[in-house]
C-alpha cells in the first residue's frame, strides 16, 4: 500500500516535468520569417499577439497549427485563401481586420 503510493507520486512528478517542458517548448517566437521568391515575409508574431490582446485562440489551432505544416496561403497568389478566409487571409482580406493582398504585396514581401 505505502509502496504503491510512493510509486504513483513519482509518476506524477515525472508527468509534471513533462508538462513544464511542453509549455517551454511552446514559447511564442517574436517573429517568423517565411521565405518566398517574391521577397521574404516577416510575420511579427509578438505584434500580432498584442493586437489580439494575447488571445492565442484567434489563430491557434484553427488557422495555424503551430507546426511546420504548410500555411496553405500562397495558392493562386492568395486568392484561394482570401476566398475561404483561411490562413493569413482570415484577416488580410477585403473587409477584414487588416489590409488585403491586392495592391499591398510590398507590405509583406520585402526584397533583399
Ligand atoms: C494573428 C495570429 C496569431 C496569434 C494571435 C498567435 N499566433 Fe502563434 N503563430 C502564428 C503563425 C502564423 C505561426 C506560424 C505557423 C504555425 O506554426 O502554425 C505561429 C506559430 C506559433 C508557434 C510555433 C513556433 C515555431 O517556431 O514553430 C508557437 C509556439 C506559437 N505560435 C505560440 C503562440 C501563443 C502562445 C500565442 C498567444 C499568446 C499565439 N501564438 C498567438 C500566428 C498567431
Ligand atoms: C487575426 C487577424 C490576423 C491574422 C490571422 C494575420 N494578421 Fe497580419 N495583421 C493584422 C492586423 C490587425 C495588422 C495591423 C495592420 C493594420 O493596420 O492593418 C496586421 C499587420 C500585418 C503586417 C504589418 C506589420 C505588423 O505586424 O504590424 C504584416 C507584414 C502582416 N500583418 C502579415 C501577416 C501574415 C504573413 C499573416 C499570416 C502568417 C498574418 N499577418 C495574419 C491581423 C492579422
Ligand atoms: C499579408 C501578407 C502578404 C501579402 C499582403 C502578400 N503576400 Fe504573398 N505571401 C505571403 C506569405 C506569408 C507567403 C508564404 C506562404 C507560404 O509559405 O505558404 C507568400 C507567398 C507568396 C507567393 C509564393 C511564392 C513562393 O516563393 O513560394 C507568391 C507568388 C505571392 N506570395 C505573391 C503575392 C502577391 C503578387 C502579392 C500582392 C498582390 C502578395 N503576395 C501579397 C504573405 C503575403
Amino acid at each position: 500500500m505505502k509502496r504503491g503510493l510512493a510509486l504513483s507520486s513519482g509518476f506524477l512528478l515525472v508527468m509534471g516535468f513533462l508538462a513544464v517542458e511542453a509549455q517551454q517548448a511552446k514559447k511564442p517566437p517574436e517573429k517568423i520569417v517565411f521565405t518566398s521568391k517574391m521577397g521574404n515575409v516577416t510575420f511579427q508574431h509578438a505584434k500580432h499577439i498584442e493586437r489580439e490582446k494575447a488571445n492565442c485562440k484567434v489563430c491557434h489551432d484553427k488557422l495555424f497549427p503551430q507546426s511546420n505544416a504548410p500555411l496553405n496561403y500562397k495558392a493562386n497568389m492568395h486568392k484561394t485563401a482570401e476566398a475561404s478566409k483561411t490562413a493569413c487571409a482570415a484577416c488580410h482580406v477585403a473587409g477584414g481586420k487588416s489590409f488585403e493582398t491586392k495592391g499591398n504585396c510590398a507590405k509583406c514581401h520585402v526584397k533583399a
